[in-house]
C-alpha cells in the first residue's frame, strides 16, 4: 500500500516535471535572472507537449515566484529567487577579508566570542585524544553532543526528546536535506513564508519539491490561508520564534492552526528555530515543538548565531516514529563536523559557558540594537518594533530593491524586504544587523553613510 502511494507520488504530471525542469535550469545557472522564456506555444512544439501543459508550468512557477509574466512582452526567470541574487553576491566581504561590512546580516558578534576559553576547552579535548579519536565519528554525530543538545533544549526550550532523536549535521541546508531525503518526495507542496530566507529554496527545489508561498502578516505566516490555497501540502517550514526576515513572532492561535494542520494527512512542520535565543523584552513563546504531542514537528536548530558560524554546525530533531528513517540517510550524508569540534561544543555547554555566554549575549544585542535604532532615528529612519532576533527592519517608502542596491554600492550590506519575497506584494523595507557595531559612533557613522548613499 505504501509503495503504491510513494509510487504514485512519484508518477508527476507533465507540467509538473516541465516545471521542475525549469527550476533545475534556474538553480542551476543555464537559465539566468531575467531572461525570456519561449512563448507557450514554441515551448509546446518544442517540447511536443499540448499549450496548456506549458501554460500550466508556467503559471506554477509564477505562483511560486520563479517566473514573472509581463503580459504581451513574455515571460521571464524572476531576479529574485535566483541563487545569484545581485544584492546578496555583491554585499559579501571580498575574498580573503571576512571583516564585517557596516550592517551585514546572518552574523553574531564576533568580536564577542570568547575565543581564549574555546581555545582552552579544544585544546584540553586535543590533549586528551586517544588513537580511537582517530575513527570514523558516528554519522549521526558525536554522543557527548547529543546529549548534552538534549538538556540544553530541555531546560532552554521546554522540548523533551531523546539522544536518538538528535541528528548533528554540517548547517542547516545538509540538515534540511536529510529531513527531505528521509520525508520528501518530488512534487510535493511546501508551505513557505513570503517574504522569508531565500537561501533555503535551492536545498528545497533541489529535492523537488513545489514551492507554496504564503503571506506573513503581524501573527506570523497565515496558516488558514496557506491550507485553503495548497489544501495538498505535506510541508510547512517556519520560523515562528521570529519570522525571518520581518521577526515576527508566530501566534498561539497560528500555533495551534499549524499543530492541527500538520495532525491531517500525513504533514510535516519543519520548525527553523535559528536565533529564538536572543528575545530582549518578555518572555519567549516556547517552540511549536513543545506543543507538539502528535509528533509532527521536525525542529531545526543552529550554533551559528548562539556561537559561530564558521562552526557550519546545525542539529535537528527527528519526532521518535522517523529516528530509523532519519539514520539511514545519515548512513549515506553522514555528519561531516569534525569530532574534536563536536567534543568542544560539548563541554562548552556541559561547563555552563553556554549559558553564561547567552545571557551575556542577549545584553549586549540588547545595547547594539539601542544604539542603531538610535543612529537610525538622528537620520529619520523609523525602525519596526520587534521583541528579538539579531535584524531589524527599517520601513521605507518607494522601491526597497534599487534602494538596497544603491547602499550596497556604497559598501553597506543591506538588503531588501522585496528580494526575500516570492509572490505577495507588501510594505518595503531594509533589513541590517547591529550585531558588528561596536560603539554608538559607530552606529551613527554608518547610518550616517546609509542615508547618504540612499540621497
Ligand atoms: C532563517 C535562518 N535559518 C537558519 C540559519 C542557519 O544556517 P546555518 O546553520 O547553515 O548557518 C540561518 C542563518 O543565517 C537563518 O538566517
Amino acid at each position: 500500500m505504501k509503495q503504491e502511494k510513494d509510487a504514485a507520488r512519484h508518477a508527476l504530471p507533465r507540467y509538473q516535471q516541465i516545471a521542475r525542469q525549469l527550476t533545475q535550469a534556474i538553480l542551476s545557472g543555464e537559465l539566468l535572472p531575467g531572461s525570456r522564456l519561449p512563448s507557450s506555444r514554441t515551448m509546446a512544439l518544442e517540447m511536443g507537449v499540448a499549450r496548456a501543459t506549458i501554460e500550466n508550468a508556467y503559471g506554477d512557477l509564477a505562483a511560486q515566484g520563479w517566473l514573472e509574466r509581463r503580459g504581451q512582452a513574455g515571460t521571464f526567470v524572476s531576479q529574485t529567487l535566483s541563487p545569484a541574487q545581485p544584492a546578496f553576491t555583491t554585499s559579501a566581504p571580498p575574498a580573503g577579508n571576512r571583516e564585517p561590512l557596516p550592517f551585514q546580516m546572518g552574523l553574531p558578534a564576533l568580536d564577542a566570542f570568547p575565543r581564549a576559553l574555546w581555545s582552552r576547552l579544544m585544546g584540553r579535548r586535543l590533549r586528551l585524544q586517544t588513537r580511537f579519536d582517530l575513527a570514523a565519528p558516528p554519522c549521526e554525530g558525536e554522543a557527548v553532543l547529543r546529549q548534552a543538545i538534549v538538556d540544553y533544549l530541555r531546560f532552554s526550550r521546554s522540548i523533551d526528546c531523546q539522544p536518538e532523536q538528535v541528528f548533528i549535521t554540517a548547517g542547516y541546508s545538509m540538515a534540511m536535506t536529510l529531513a527531505l531525503r528521509a520525508l520528501a518526495q518530488p512534487g510535493e507542496g511546501i508551505l513557505l513564508e513570503d517574504p522569508g530566507f531565500p537561501f533555503i529554496r535551492p536545498v528545497l527545489a533541489q529535492a523537488g519539491l513545489r514551492f507554496c508561498p504564503v503571506a506573513v502578516d503581524s501573527e506570523g505566516m497565515d496558516i488558514r490561508q496557506g491550507n485553503q490555497r495548497y489544501p495538498d501540502a505535506r510541508f510547512a517550514l517556519i520560523t515562528p520564534a521570529h519570522q525571518s526576515p520581518l521577526g515576527v513572532a508566530l501566534s498561539l492561535p497560528r500555533r495551534r492552526e499549524l499543530l492541527d494542520w500538520a495532525a491531517l494527512n500525513d504533514r510535516w512542520v519543519i520548525e527553523d528555530d535559528y536565533d529564538s535565543e536572543f528575545r530582549y523584552h518578555g518572555k519567549p513563546l516556547p517552540p511549536v515543538k513543545s506543543l507538539d504531542a502528535p509528533q509532527r514537528v521536525i525542529y531545526a536548530g543552529t550554533f551559528s548565531k548562539s556561537l559561530f558560524p564558521a562552526l557550519r554546525t546545525a542539529w535537528l530533531v527527528a519526532p521518535p516514529q522517523c529516528v530509523a528513517a532519519f539514520r539511514q540517510v545519515a548512513q549515506h550524508l553522514p555528519c561531516t563536523v569534525p569530532p574534536l569540534y563536536q567534543h568542544t561544543i560539548a563541554d562548552f555547554i556541559r561547563e555552563g559557558h553556554f549559558w553564561r555566554h547567552l545571557k551575556k549575549m542577549r545584553h549586549c544585542y540588547g545595547q547594539r540594537r539601542q544604539w542603531l535604532e538610535s543612529a537610525l532615528a538622528e537620520q529619520g529612519f523609523a525602525v519596526t518594533p520587534q521583541q528579538g532576533g539579531i535584524q531589524l527592519v527599517v520601513p521605507v517608502t518607494g522601491n526597497d530593491s534599487e534602494m538596497a542596491s544603491k547602499a550596497v554600492k556604497a559598501g553597506l550590506a543591506v538588503q531588501a524586504i522585496s528580494d526575500w519575497r516570492m509572490a505577495h506584494k507588501g510594505e518595503s523595507g531594509l533589513l541590517m544587523s547591529f550585531t558588528n557595531i561596536v560603539s554608538p559612533e559607530q552606529a551613527r557613522k554608518q547610518a550616517r553613510a546609509l542615508r547618504e548613499a540612499l540621497k
